[in-house]
């Protein structure tokens, strides 16, 4: 997270989106989805299906979006996320971001998306698909236009996204410079440039420009020394100046800050990170009994042969379980009837069963009535839909009108 140049403190607009790879599971819901439901109480939140970030390396399965896109939203709906306090929407319902995302790639060097870490190792991680493609090059470009066309100041995301944010922040304050319409503010801001002198003048100048052009941060530090050894500026200046260093002012495209999920890495049944490609997760909105199942035949301490065998909870993916889901009195009852042997790994698993069967019950219950009327969901989606088009229209009107595409 970057909070050293946060340019937009009032700014309360939050903005997420998951790509529909399929039903979520607990996972996603202790390490994303409660993080939202959170944030909509106290942000202006925009949650989004990133369907065409599915395609850049799902285009070999179109037949299964469909059914993706709705799992997702009917799961995002169970978890909590509530329609009236956030803008739920698909993208690609929202055409502007692809608008976006081609004018942002006119001032995007290749070299910054070929240098995002995800490239080369989704690329290596997926060897049997071709991924030496155009698309899945510009996928977080792509992000980028999704971030900043809600002129979003927030977004939360887990570490492997950071990068994508950074590249985004780089992205806009490029964009800024190249089209950033000069406005009074940039009028005082020569003023105050001329103030310092000629020579200060020519290198502050200078510096910016490295910094805002090719993200350079030493500049930025030195030119930050050179302000604050002016000795003519008013306070204010100075601090305007400060500003406009980092392409602020000029806020065309306002800079997005990461909002780091401190994701507690939610185990899976056998005691490594939950993830389908393991195939170790509960679902979301999977059936009681199977959880119940999926519990019961667990892996445990394998010293517990017996009953009468003592075990070491540390060595248990139940264990890791009850970390997530049970009190410190229940915790202490495991950690100490496993040592000395006191109950079975059953009796031990009981009441996990319990809190997880209670907090699906919850899920299960806000997830019925839309998945008995389908219709509901489309609603919640079309108006979502509406108001993420109006939002971000506004932002491509002016966009345009920056890159000089408005004819009159
Ligand atoms: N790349 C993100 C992921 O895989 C999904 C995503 C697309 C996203 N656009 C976004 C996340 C914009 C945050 C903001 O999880
Ligand atoms: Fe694991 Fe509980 Fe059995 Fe100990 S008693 S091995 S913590 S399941």
């Amino acid at each position: 997270m970057n909070e050293s140049i946060d340019t937009n403190t009032d700014n309360r607009r939050v903005l997420s989106g998951m790509r529909p790879t399929g039903k979520l599971h607990l996972g996603h819901y202790h390490g994303v989805l409660k993080n939202w439901v959170r944030m909509q109480e106290d942000y202006e939140c925009f949650f989004f299906i990133a369907d065409w970030h599915a395609l850049t390396t799902h285009y070999d399965a179109p037949e299964t979006m469909n059914e993706h896109v709705w799992d997702m939203v009917i799961d995002w709906l169970a978890a909590g996320v509530d329609p009236e306090k956030a803008t739920l929407f698909i993208q690609s319902h929202v055409p502007e971001h692809a608008e976006l995302h081609l004018l942002l790639s006119m001032v995007t060097p290749l070299g910054w998306l070929e240098r995002v870490p995800s490239f080369k190792d989704q690329q290596e991680k997926l060897r049997e698909k071709d991924l030496a493609t155009y698309g899945f090059l510009g996928y977080p470009l792509l992000q980028s236009a999704d971030i900043l066309i809600y002129r979003a100041a927030h977004v939360p995301v887990g570490e492997d996204q950071v990068p994508h944010v950074e590249l985004t922040r780089e992205i806009a304050r490029r964009f800024n410079h190249f089209f950033g319409r000069g406005s009074e503010f940039e009028e005082r801001m020569d003023a105050a440039i001329r103030q310092m002198g000629k020579k200060a003048s020519k290198t502050y100048r200078r510096l910016r420009q490295q910094f805002t052009e090719q993200g350079d941060r030493d500049a930025l530090e030195e030119a930050r020394t050179l302000l604050r050894e002016q000795q003519n500026l008013s306070r204010e200046q100075r601090e305007g100046l400060l500003g406009h260093l980092e392409g602020r002012g000029v806020t065309l495209l306002p800079e997005p800050a990461a909002l780091l999920t401190e994701a507690a890495k939610m185990p899976g049944l056998d005691g490594q990170k939950m993830s389908k490609s393991y195939g170790n997760t509960i679902f979301l909105r999977d059936d009681p009994k199977r959880v119940e199942q999926a519990i019961r035949v667990m892996p445990t301490d394998p010293a517990r042969v017996r009953k009468t065998d003592p075990g070491e909870p540390e060595k248990c993916p139940v264990w890791s379980l009850h970390k997530v889901y049970s009190d410190a009195e229940t915790r202490a009852w495991v950690e100490d009837g496993c040592r000395r042997a006191a109950f079975g790994c059953l009796d031990c698993k009981q009441p996990l069963i319990n809190a997880v069967l209670a907090e699906q019950e919850v899920i299960l219950d806000r997830a019925r009535p839309y998945e008995s009327s389908p219709d509901l969901v489309r609603e919640v989606i079309a108006a979502g839909d509406k108001h993420a088009r109006e939002v971000a229209s506004e932002t491509m009107t002016i966009v345009r009108e920056s890159v000089g595409t408005i004819y009159r």
